[in-house]
């Protein structure tokens, strides 16, 4: 039988295991919803309070990147210019007018098929390259994008992304043809379309040896 004693020191001890439980459980559980939680809007938001490297001060808008939630190719250029810093979207000027048609040729689509962004999403003045400090600043939002999207396939495009993805300092002409793996995704490195823009005669057959691999990759999985 219970005496008054006990009962109330049952009472206190039970009443003592709810509260650990209200505040280590709930507050373990609300971490890890915490991490769960992340999404492409979260990390746009981040990238647009971003001061982490001096591109901050100079640009007009963040570029986070535009596309499918679930898309079958992941296209990663170098960083924004002058237009796709002026409207906030990656790939809208000269350069990713061209290679919208690249992605017409193998029936890709940018909205249903692709997600494009950037290895900075601020731009740097002047077009210059980023510089390695920056990359180094913003690759933790290109890595936390390429995990929520988990692409079948990525397409580097130029020399910048294609080392800093392929972990190598070969030039692009070295890199395209091979392929590599970032994150456990296949990486295709190609030309950059300005590049190819200026000089047609010397890059648009190699770009276009590239598509066919990107369309083979997602048509079969495999590289060829
Ligand atoms: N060049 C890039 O590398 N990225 C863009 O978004 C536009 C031009």
């Amino acid at each position: 039988m219970y005496n008054n004693d006990k009962l109330l020191a049952d009472f206190w001890g039970i009443l003592n295991l709810t509260t650990d439980y209200l505040t280590t459980g709930i507050k373990q559980k609300h971490t890890s919803f915490k991490v769960l939680s992340d999404s492409l809007g979260q990390i746009a938001k981040e990238i647009s309070l971003c001061s982490k490297c001096r591109l901050c001060e100079t640009r007009t808008n963040t570029v986070p990147g535009k596309g499918s939630s679930s898309p079958s190719l992941m296209v990663i250029g170098e960083g924004p210019g002058a237009e796709e810093d002026r409207r906030g979207l990656p790939f809208v000027g000269k350069a990713g007018q061209y290679m919208d048609k690249w992605m017409d040729a193998i029936k890709l689509e940018r909205e249903a098929d692709l997600f494009i962004t950037n290895i900075v999403k601020c731009r740097p003045p002047g077009n210059r390259d980023p510089l390695p400090d920056e990359m180094t600043a913003c690759l933790p939002f290109l890595d936390r994008q390429i995990k929520l999207l988990s692409p079948d396939l990525i397409l580097s495009v130029g020399r910048i992304s294609s080392q800093v993805l392929a972990g190598s300092s070969d030039g692009i002409g070295k890199l395209r043809g091979r392929s590599y793996l970032y994150k456990g995704i296949s990486l295709i490195p190609t030309y950059h379309p300005s590049g190819v823009l200026r000089n047609p005669d010397e890059y648009r057959k190699p770009v276009w040896e590239d598509l066919q691999r990107v369309r083979n990759f997602l048509a079969k999985k495999e590289l060829t």
